[in-house]
């Protein structure tokens, strides 16, 4: 992807986040946060039941590439399974975003894939519904 047009798309993410505002009925909602700089995410999802990520959105304030990321992952990850995510990588991220931004801004790109893989362990290990 050229520079010009990535960077129009993580524009048009911040600006025109999809999946955004809470569910209706979450089974599962995830706080993720920044310390270093105040910015924070909430990623609600409902399940199916089983492993399957029926819906998934988000809400919070943030950077640009912060909430760009989560954006794009809510994007990605509707109608996955949990194993998919787990699977997830920063390679998925960085093909989106751009080498020198994952390397320039590591938490800003990372905050929600940290915090839904997180979230992804403990619920393998039956910790969470
Ligand atoms: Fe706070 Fe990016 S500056 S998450």
């Amino acid at each position: 992807m050229i520079e010009e047009e990535r960077m129009k798309m993580i524009m048009d993410h911040y600006e025109n986040p999809r999946n955004f505002g809470p569910l209706e009925n979450p089974t599962v909602i995830l706080r993720g946060g920044n310390p270093n700089c105040g910015d924070e995410i909430n990623i609600y999802i409902h399940m199916d039941g089983g492993n399957l990520i029926e819906d998934i959105s988000f809400d919070g304030a943030g950077c640009t590439i912060s909430q760009a990321s989560t954006s794009f992952l809510t994007e990605f990850l509707k109608g996955k399974t949990v194993s998919q995510l787990e699977e997830l990588d920063s390679d998925y991220l960085r093909e989106l975003l751009g080498k020198d931004i994952m390397i320039t801004r590591p938490k800003c790109s990372r905050l929600a894939l940290e915090t839904l893989k997180a979230w992804a362990r403990c619920f393998q290990m039956g910790k969470t519904s």
